[in-house]
């Protein structure tokens, strides 16, 4: 084959299109049913926008696609959609606005150069919220309330929430210390990754894909939080109690990226077919990210579905229950195609979704189409209903057929439609 999409990607065909639109179609709903605005940011950002000084993540130090098209300023397709819209709630000064928080959220394409298999692209799709301007419990449960009933609402049965919290500054200072102190010693059976995170950030060091199976981390000391932080958790977990979610606390969940604080959640597949790429959407706090990037200390909190897990997953369990159809097809059985021409028209007009015969063929090879298009209703134009300015119409769940004046055709479908769905 002379040409072929990219390692990690992918085509998106018509059938799966129709499933992708309507993952996000009802993502839309959500967005809309919680009070989110949508927001598009740029694909590409200076380098800087994903970039921190220490940063430790595999995302930012290995899976980047970096580029510097004039030599000079360093441009990166986005690995995920937090940074980027931070950035633009920092340069259009949406702090400034007095409704908080303020709540994004967005459909995007990510880039990461990661090795490729089911359930990790190297294009993939997010969608994301982020909650940007108040900390509160009750923004915490929200957040995770819109993801989880989201997935709920789609039908999907096999999925848990896990939770955890990653303390205020105060208790995170000391956990990082006290895990400095117990992996130094052992510091030559961690990976090469986790030697350079001990001193950086020694609580990725948990999250390690290498090391994780390791006696070593097992055994690493838990964090013992600061009593408001402690009490911030439990707040968490009264509001998702009175929301009915259920989650588990995983204590050693500390997820794949560096700017999180207190809450981190994920939401994991149980089903097999989802492998190892289990974790469909993720997020958590992040208290110090706008200020980093430049805007006021204010904390934000979010998560990202990946739309591809997802999609694996809602095959999987057969959420699908979609056969493509369209409303009506215009058989022509007349050398003169305008008639059937604005008779089709007129139905695409008045939002009837309509198909047609563009080459006069059989009338039993154009029945055939209108079958595979799956189409309700079947418009037949032959030499009569020309002349008599009429149609004949062919209901195919009722069977039954009639003539009807042309233009009370639609009116005539309207009426057909509601008889029956009544
Ligand atoms: P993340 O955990 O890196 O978080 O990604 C979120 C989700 O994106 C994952 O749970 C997964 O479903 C999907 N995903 C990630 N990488 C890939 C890949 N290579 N192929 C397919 N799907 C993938 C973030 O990106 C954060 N920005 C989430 C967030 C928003 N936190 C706060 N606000």
């Amino acid at each position: 084959m002379p040409y072929q999409t990219v390692k990690g990607t992918y085509d998106l065909l018509p059938d799966q299109m129709i499933r992708f639109n309507m993952l996000e179609d009802l993502f839309r709903q959500f967005l809309n049913l919680y009070g989110y605005g949508e927001i598009k940011t740029p694909v590409f950002e200076y380098t800087g926008v994903f970039q921190k000084e220490n940063d430790t993540s595999d995302m930012v130090t290995k899976e980047m696609y970096t580029f510097s098209p004039n030599g000079k300023d360093s441009l990166t397709l986005r690995p995920e959609g937090t940074a980027g819209v931070i950035r633009s709630f920092v340069e259009n000064k949406m702090y400034g606005n007095s409704e908080m928080p303020l709540k994004l959220g967005y459909i995007e394409e990510m880039f990461r150069h990661e090795r490729p298999q089911k359930g990790r692209q190297r294009q993939f799709t997010q969608m994301g919220i982020e909650c940007i301007g108040d900390k509160d419990p009750l923004i915490d449960a929200e957040v995770i309330a819109l993801g989880y009933f989201y997935i709920k609402t789609l039908g999907i049965q096999s999925v848990k929430v896990l939770i955890n919290t990653l303390g205020d500054q105060e208790s995170r200072l000391r956990y990082k210390q006290s895990l400095i102190d117990y992996f130094e010693p052992l510091k030559d059976e961690l990976c090469t990754d986790c030697q350079n995170r001990l001193y950086k950030n020694p609580l990725r060091i948990l999250d390690c894909k290498i090391d994780h199976e390791k006696d070593i981390i097992a055994k690493a000391p838990k964090m013992e939080l600061t009593e408001s932080s402690s009490k911030y958790f439990e707040d968490v977990k009264h509001y998702l109690d009175v929301l009915e979610i259920p989650y588990e606390v995983d204590d050693r969940l500390v997820r794949g990226l560096d700017y999180y604080t207190d809450t981190v959640f994920e939401v994991v597949s149980t089903n097999e077919v989802s492998g190892s790429q289990a974790t469909i959407f993720g997020g958590g706090r992040y208290d110090d990210l706008v200020k980093e990037m430049g805007g006021p200390q204010i904390s934000g909190i979010g998560f990202a579905i990946g739309v591809e897990r997802l999609m694996i997953l809602c095959e999987a369990e057969e959420i699908f229950d979609y056969s493509k159809s369209i409303d009506c097809y215009v058989i022509n059985l007349n050398e003169d195609k305008d008639y059937a021409l604005s008779v089709a028209e007129e139905l695409r007009n008045n939002s009837f979704s309509c198909e047609m015969d563009y080459y006069r063929r059989s009338l039993k090879a154009q029945f055939k189409s209108s079958e595979r298009k799956n189409a309700r209703f079947v418009i037949i134009i032959g030499e009569d209903e020309v002349k008599e300015n009429t149609v004949t119409l062919k209901d195919t769940l009722t069977k039954a057929q009639e003539s009807v004046k042309k233009d009370e055709l639609c009116e005539r479908l309207d009426q057909l439609m509601e008889d029956y769905y009544v």
